[in-house]
């Protein structure tokens, strides 16, 4: 029902746009306008993913919660509100899935491996907690997949390939070890599938670059038809680009490139690569720095077809000047930024951001202000939500109930409340 009506809202939507763009060329966008359907309490909410789940013989969205405290050598809490879409205007109590990992970070999906499972990438450099692993989940089985060496690196996201091609798909992970006095180490690693039907110990390590390789996020990506890995590193501040010669094999690190794309004086906190941000129909890297004084939201296009080892990755600063509320060491803004397509392509032809704000307490909405012209990069930036004193952690955002319109999670660590927000137009 909801889709038929969304169909003919969109049939109509695209006629309204041909006979504006016939008869008035300034048509204007309608306002988002992001509208409080509910919030939760849960302590020290800090990512939030939406993964599709199986529940009742069908799937929808679950929404999971990484939730962590800073009290030295405690375990802490991975939560879950299965079909989320469902319990939206109820009262939501989340279940506890585990409450035996350290410091879990920002959920993913591990479908690749075994359908409706997840990776808890998990450890951080607070005293206590940097003993970090990469949890493999399936139902109510937790493995961790790195061997245990005492050593504290910590993980904040997990990929997948096969990359010796014995037919079983591995994972490859960034990692940092951040000591107390010292130089912080980073690491490219890959973990090997040993191919037993179920999951059960952890996988053997291998390296890719050893030191000096990204720590945060890494992501596979075909560009130009070679096959490429995009990943930052916040401890060494760089954003790298690596292929193999070898592709598709990448067990033979003397067949390894590494191009480093930018260096920053800040940490690099987020990267991903984007279907497309200017409306060129090309792919973009959307990238933040986090800074005490002055973090910056950054789009990087790709080097013209054919280029992509050698060619210039053009760099535009959508938004800067982001600080934490109240500024110390070991804080930063801003968080994640996520590009979202708002319905339809006629009127917005590119897509919403909404950043996490981190340590400024606040959630932005930043929509292009020139969407025909792709050689823009002009945004207008709106507050959508403020807490006066809390760190926002991982949004994320999603039509979990299929209605046409988009529900936004917000987790608002000090006040312990997670926000559900539905992205409505004025
Ligand atoms: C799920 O599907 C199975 C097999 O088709 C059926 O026996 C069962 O009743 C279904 N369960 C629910 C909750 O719909
Ligand atoms: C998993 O596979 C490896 C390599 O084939 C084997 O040595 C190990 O015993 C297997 N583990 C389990 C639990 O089946
Ligand atoms: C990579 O994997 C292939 C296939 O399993 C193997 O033949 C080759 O020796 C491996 N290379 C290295 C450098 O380990
Ligand atoms: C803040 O950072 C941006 C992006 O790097 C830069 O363009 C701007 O000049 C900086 N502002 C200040 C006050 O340093």
């Amino acid at each position: 029902m909801t889709m038929i009506i969304k169909q003919i809202w969109m049939q109509l939507y695209q006629f309204i746009t041909l006979v504006s763009t016939l008869t008035c060329p300034l048509l204007t966008k309608s306002e988002i306008s992001p509208v409080l359907i509910n919030k939760f309490e849960l302590a020290h909410p800090g990512f939030l993913t939406l993964l599709r789940t199986w529940t009742l013989n069908s799937t929808s969205w679950g929404l999971f919660i990484s939730c962590f405290n800073a009290i030295p050598e405690t375990t802490d809490s991975v939560y879950s509100v299965p079909n989320i879409g469902q319990q939206l205007t109820t009262q939501i109590i989340p279940t506890r899935i585990t409450s035996q990992i350290t410091w879990p970070n920002g959920i993913v999906s591990a479908d690749p491996l075994v359908e409706y499972s997840m990776i808890v990438p998990s450890g951080f450099l607070v005293p206590g907690k940097t003993n970090g692993n990469l949890y493999f989940i399936s139902e109510t089985t937790i493995t961790p997949l790195v061997p245990s060496d005492k050593t504290n690196w910590f993980y904040h996201d997990a990929e997948f390939k096969d990359m010796d091609g014995d037919g079983f798909i591995d994972i490859i992970a960034g990692r940092a070890n951040v000591p107390l006095i010292g130089a912080p180490r980073t690491q490219l690693i890959w973990l090997k599938n040993p191919g037993n039907r179920t999951i059960t110990g952890p996988w053997k390590l291998n390296y890719l670059l050893s030191d000096g390789g990204p720590d945060i996020q890494v992501q596979f990506a075909i560009v130009d038809s070679l096959q490429v890995l995009f990943a930052n590193s916040f401890f060494e501040r760089k954003l790298q680009m690596f292929w193999s010669d070898s592709d598709p094999f990448w067990n033979d690190t003397t067949k390894l490139h590494v191009r480093h794309i930018d260096y920053e004086p800040l940490p690099y906190a987020y990267v991903q690569l984007t279907v497309d941000l200017n409306g060129d129909n090309k792919p973009d890297l959307l990238v933040t720095v986090n800074d005490e004084f002055n973090g910056s939201l950054i789009a990087y296009e790709l080097p013209p077809s054919g280029e992509i080892r050698t060619g210039n990755f053009v760099k535009h600063i959508l938004a800067s000047g982001f600080k934490p509320l109240t500024q110390a060491k070991g804080r930063g803004a801003p968080g994640e930024g996520i590009a979202i397509q708002f319905y339809s392509l006629a009127i917005r032809k590119k897509p919403i951001l909404i950043l996490s704000g981190d340590d400024d307490g606040c959630v932005y909405l930043l929509e292009a202000i020139h969407d025909n012209d792709p050689s823009n990069w002009e945004y207008s930036t709106t507050i959508i939500h403020k807490s006066e004193k809390s760190t926002i952690g991982q949004v994320t955002v999603e039509d979990v109930d299929n209605d046409g319109y988009l529900e936004m999670f917000v987790p608002a660590y000090n006040e312990n409340i997670v926000y559900i927000y539905r992205l409505m137009e004025k």
